[in-house]
């Protein structure tokens, strides 16, 4: 519940913990803005990096984050807030402050390297969509005629799957998704490190959403016919067999995906598609 408009204060503590690069030390720096109704974290963040002063005076860079649509469907405003893993944009102040009114803290996810303060790479969650496909392969110059249609059931069990934003959220919860941060080589070219990162990204955990939605399009009409080559990358090193059901992801999924529910069914598809495979030898 939203406190009264009088018990509100004057002015807000934002702790921060910042980072001014890559493997450089983190350390927590307090802010204090101006309060105002109504305001989300973005609208606070926007507040600390105008005023670039810390709560002792002191001048600072402006403080760094990344946000898109601010209406929680990009899923590139994701931090640490107050503790909890969610999106900046829908983290509404009246609220935080009902919960804890002494301050709000903001720290970076804990999964991803640091780009710069509250802004991460998630590089590695995209690697992953692209291990598993995750498309319909639809793309073309010709008209390929109207699709399969989808049963009404086919479609409610699709649509909650389809609502991945990509936040980052259940892989920052998850306790099998371990951070992965690959230092650069003195004089090593882009391609070159961007290779040595796919290369561990690509033996470590895949992460739940990345589970999901090979469900998604498995099930789709069209998507199913790379329904065996999602499954091997699903059955590969990193892949299905390293979650360890903890369900953390479940519990801080905005958009509620049935998280759980995926895995369970990506499990058993998996096991389906090894004794196939055992067949087709
Ligand atoms: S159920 Fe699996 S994917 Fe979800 S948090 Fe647990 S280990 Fe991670
Ligand atoms: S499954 Fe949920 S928490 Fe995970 S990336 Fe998608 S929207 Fe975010
Ligand atoms: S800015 Fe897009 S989800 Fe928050």
């Amino acid at each position: 519940m939203i406190a009264p408009e009088k018990s509100m204060p004057d002015t807000i503590d934002v702790r921060i913990l910042r980072q001014e690069g890559p493997g450089k030390k983190p350390y927590w720096e307090r802010h204090r803005i101006q309060y105002e109704r109504e305001m989300n974290v973005i609208s606070v963040l926007q507040k600390v990096a105008a005023q670039a002063k810390t709560v002792e005076g002191k001048d600072v860079a402006p403080v760094a984050w990344d946000c898109g649509c601010l209406e929680e469907v990009c899923g590139s405003c994701t931090m640490v807030i107050n503790g909890r893993v969610r999106q900046s944009c829908s983290a509404l102040v009246d609220k935080l402050l009902a919960d804890q009114p002494s301050h709000i803290e903001l720290a970076p996810m804990t999964k991803f390297p640091v780009l710069r303060d509250l802004l991460v790479d998630r590089s590695r969650l995209f690697r992953g969509l692209k291990k598993i496909k995750a498309w319909v392969p639809v793309d073309g110059y010709y008209d390929m005629g109207p699709g399969e249609r989808q049963s009404r059931e086919q479609q409610e069990q699709a649509y909650p799957l389809s609502q991945c934003m990509s936040c980052g959220c259940c892989l920052d919860a998850c306790p099998q998704y371990k951070k992965i941060e690959v230092d650069r080589i003195t004089g090593e070219s882009e391609e070159d490190y961007q290779a040595r990162c796919n290369a561990e990204y690509d033996n470590a955990f895949i992460g739940a959403n990345a589970i999901s939605q090979v469900m998604l399009f498995n099930d789709h009409p069209v998507g199913k016919m790379m329904a065996d080559e999602r499954m091997e990358a699903l059955t590969e090193p990193g892949g299905i067999q390293v979650c360890g059901n903890a369900q953390n992801c479940v519990a801080v999924c905005p958009k509620e995906i049935p998280l759980t529910t995926s895995i369970a069914r990506a499990g058993r598809a998996a096991t389906v598609h090894a004794i196939k495979q055992f067949f087709d030898r």
